[in-house]
């Protein structure tokens, strides 16, 4: 994934494992607190477990990268906390792969942040990853547009967000939202399909305010994916996403062998500048949960064999020109690249190549008294079983 990412022209950041608790709530509000480890440190400040990693990233554009060239591409991987029930797939403690895309208004920035989430999926191996794109801001308009209150729509988020629709229509009824109203919502989360998909939507519900232009953004960031090769997606308007600070394009990628806890990533646009004092900053980003990605892959039981490359140097004696030389073959070895051990268990010969191959190396190389006099050094090739005399300068080029 660090690989797929570097490609991609994006640097890696870190920030600190916790934060003042206050970073989290100006972002998500109050609710967060239930969701978070929260303590009071020796001094009484409430301090907080990240559970993401999106906010600090932005406090750290706001500090240092403002003046950077745009757009700012970052990415960053790190443990994250949530106070939630344990269960397969959903810890308390977890991994994140994430990256943000910072300062780019157009829908190529869309694209490329999700053209980089599901290439990274498919870097670790995890098959058939299924991809959703939707817009949050769309369904916001038209909960708008059809006299939904906000507060009642903060509520109703979550529940679209969990496919509950009996849980919306009783919060629709006990709010007095009228029937109609949710047959609104539930017809319009129910679209799915493809590209397609968002013109039908157009058609019905384009002449709500603000719900054409949140379409119109959507069908622009989806051209620009539908030119990436092989990067297949189902667009989905019910993507409500559980963090409030998402406005525009959202995303989901799930696996589905993984049952209840399939949602491998989620990520889209938002706007998170103004708590940092700064206006109109358009972002876009994503997090993977590596512990699902790891649970996917072993379930899918697609690790593949890992290539032999290493090499194990095996000095004959302790000391002397056999050891310099055995030094000198290994550091030739790193220096070109290549992972090398050295026996330091005073092991024989026979153990020491068994213990090369246990450990997956390609090579051995054997430094005894004869080839020292000579300058050499013994290489063996363990997967065809050559061996060969070679002056250390010749390992550079393996
Ligand atoms: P999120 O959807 O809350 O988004 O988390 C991203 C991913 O982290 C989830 O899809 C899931 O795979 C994994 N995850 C979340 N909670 C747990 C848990 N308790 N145990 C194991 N895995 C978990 C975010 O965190 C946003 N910051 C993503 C983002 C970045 N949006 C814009 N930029």
């Amino acid at each position: 994934m660090r690989s797929t990412a570097l490609g991609f022209g994006y640097g890696e950041v870190r920030t600190p494992t916790f934060e003042h608790t206050d970073l989290f709530v100006a972002r998500s509000g109050p609710a967060i607190v239930d969701e978070m480890y929260v303590f009071e440190d020796k001094g009484g400040r409430s301090m907080s477990l990240r559970p993401e990693l999106t906010a600090a990233v932005m406090r750290l554009y706001a500090d240092r990268l403002t003046h950077a060239p745009k757009p700012v591409r970052v990415f960053y991987q790190g443990p994250c906390y949530r106070y939630e029930r344990p269960q397969k797939g959903r810890y308390r403690e977890f991994y994140q792969f994430g990256a943000e895309l910072i300062g780019c208004p157009h829908p190529e920035g869309d694209a490329e942040i999700i053209a980089l989430a599901v290439r990274a999926i498919q870097a670790a191996g995890v098959p058939d990853p299924v991809v959703r794109v939707g817009h949050v801001g769309a369904l916001h308009a038209l909960m708008d547009a059809i006299g939904v209150e906000a507060t009642v729509a903060g509520q109703a988020f979550p529940l679209i967000d969990k496919g509950d629709m009996t849980g919306l229509r009783t919060l629709f009824d006990q709010r007095d939202v009228g029937y109609e109203a949710f047959q609104v919502v539930d017809e319009f989360v129910a679209a799915s399909g493809d590209r397609s998909v968002v013109d039908h939507v157009m058609a019905a519900y384009g002449h709500y305010d603000g719900l054409a232009d949140a379409l119109s953004r959507l069908g622009e960031a989806l051209a620009q994916l539908d030119a990436y090769e092989d990067l297949g997606y189902t667009v989905d308007l019910g993507i409500a996403r559980g963090l409030d600070y998402y406005t525009g394009v959202v995303f989901e990628v799930d696996w589905e062998g993984l049952g209840a806890e399939k949602q491998i990533c989620g990520g889209g646009a938002y706007e998170l500048g103004q708590i940092f004092g700064l206006d109109n900053v358009p972002a876009t980003g994503f997090a993977i949960g590596l512990d699902r990605v790891y649970l996917a892959v072993e379930t899918a039981g697609g690790e593949e064999e890992v290539a032999r490359t290493g090499a194990l140097v095996v000095p004959m004696e302790r000391g002397g020109e056999v050891m310099r030389l055995a030094l000198r073959a290994a550091e030739t070895l790193r220096g070109a690249g290549v992972r090398t051990e050295l026996e330091v268990m005073r092991r024989g010969t026979g153990k020491a190549l068994r213990g090369a191959d246990q450990r997956g190396h390609r090579w051995a190389v054997i430094v005894g008294t004869d080839e020292a006099a000579s300058g050499k050094v013994a290489l063996k090739d363990l997967v065809s079983g050559e061996q060969t005399l070679v002056t250390p300068d010749q390992l550079a080029h393996l």
